[in-house]
């Protein structure tokens, strides 16, 4: 019998992860299966899902919207990065009942701008836009991989104020942390990396950045992804940016990063990233 897995959400039809998932398998020659389970809208729907994957003998499972904070809160135990993020995106089922729970898209993120773009981050000006889920699961990892400076600019400054000083005592030695609003950016130095964590794009907006915010060779990168040239991505270059990606690389990584976990195995990304990768025109 193969090993069972699955992604869990709600919607989940239009997920990538079965298919990122039995690439790498298949690449990897591992013998599982990986499958889509909606959990519903009901709000025990989640736990009910799980319980019964488990019961069918799953072993493992990614988590997507709307369900990371209860993965969190239904495992028993959770990596730093899953509890600073206050959300899991995988869980892995041990044979004893316990539940492990972890957080990869920080991970999946940083090794996309270091591996796949080649941009270093160490020493380097980080400015993440947005002061939500996708923001608090990036900010150790950008920290850990050695960024000098991370600014937490929000439309709503309060959030990225509070956001900046509760993980502040979280980050490394060597990493400084500032929250603001998106209107105080024009006051502060340029940075070398801005990330787009809002959900802006997702309604075809962009948040107000200022052209000043972007140093020379400054990458800008969306995490959403298959959208092309956001407006976000269409305004960085404008104001200069010379690199722009999207989140493919992110979501490839963050799943070779679960599949690694789960398999002991680390598969190669670069295929299942081209066959994903659409073009920012
Ligand atoms: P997630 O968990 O995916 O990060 P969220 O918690 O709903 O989602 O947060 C969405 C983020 O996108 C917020 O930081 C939000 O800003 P506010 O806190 O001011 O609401 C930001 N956002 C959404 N639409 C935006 C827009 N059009 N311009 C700027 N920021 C936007």
């Amino acid at each position: 019998m193969p090993d069972r897995y699955a992604v869990i959400g709600h919607p989940i039809a239009h997920s990538q992860s079965p298919l990122i998932h039995s690439l790498f398998a298949q690449a990897a020659g591992q013998d599982m299966t990986y499958e889509a389970i909606d959990g519903g809208a009901d709000p025990d729907g989640f736990e009910r899902a799980v319980a019964a994957f488990r019961a069918a003998g799953g072993r493992g499972m990614n988590v997507t919207l709307p369900f990371k904070l209860a993965a969190l809160a239904a495992s028993t135990q959770a990596s730093a990065d899953a509890r600073l993020a206050g959300a899991a995106n995988a869980l892995r089922f041990l044979a004893d009942g316990r539940i492990e729970a972890q957080n990869f898209d920080g991970v999946g993120l940083v090794r996309d701008i270091t591996h796949n773009l080649g941009v270093p981050l160490t020493g380097r000006r980080v400015l993440l836009l947005g002061a939500g889920g996708a923001t608090r699961g990036a900010l150790l990892p950008l920290a850990r991989a050695g960024a000098a400076h991370i600014a937490i600019a929000n439309r709503t400054a309060a959030k990225a104020q509070a956001l900046a000083q509760e993980l502040a005592p979280h980050l490394p030695m060597g990493c400084a942390l500032h929250g603001s609003g998106l209107d105080a950016l024009h006051e502060q130095p340029e940075f070398d990396v801005v990330i787009n964590a809002t959900s802006a794009s997702l309604s075809g907006q962009a948040p107000a950045v200022p052209p000043s915010a972007y140093a020379a060779q400054a990458l800008a990168y969306d995490m959403v992804y298959g959208k092309g040239l956001t407006p976000f991505l269409r305004a960085a270059q404008a104001a200069g940016a010379t690199r722009v990606a999207d989140g493919v690389g992110m979501l490839v990584e963050q799943a070779a990063e679960a599949f690694a976990w789960w398999r002991g195995v680390r598969p190669d990304t670069g295929a299942v990233l081209a066959r994903l990768t659409v073009p920012l025109v």
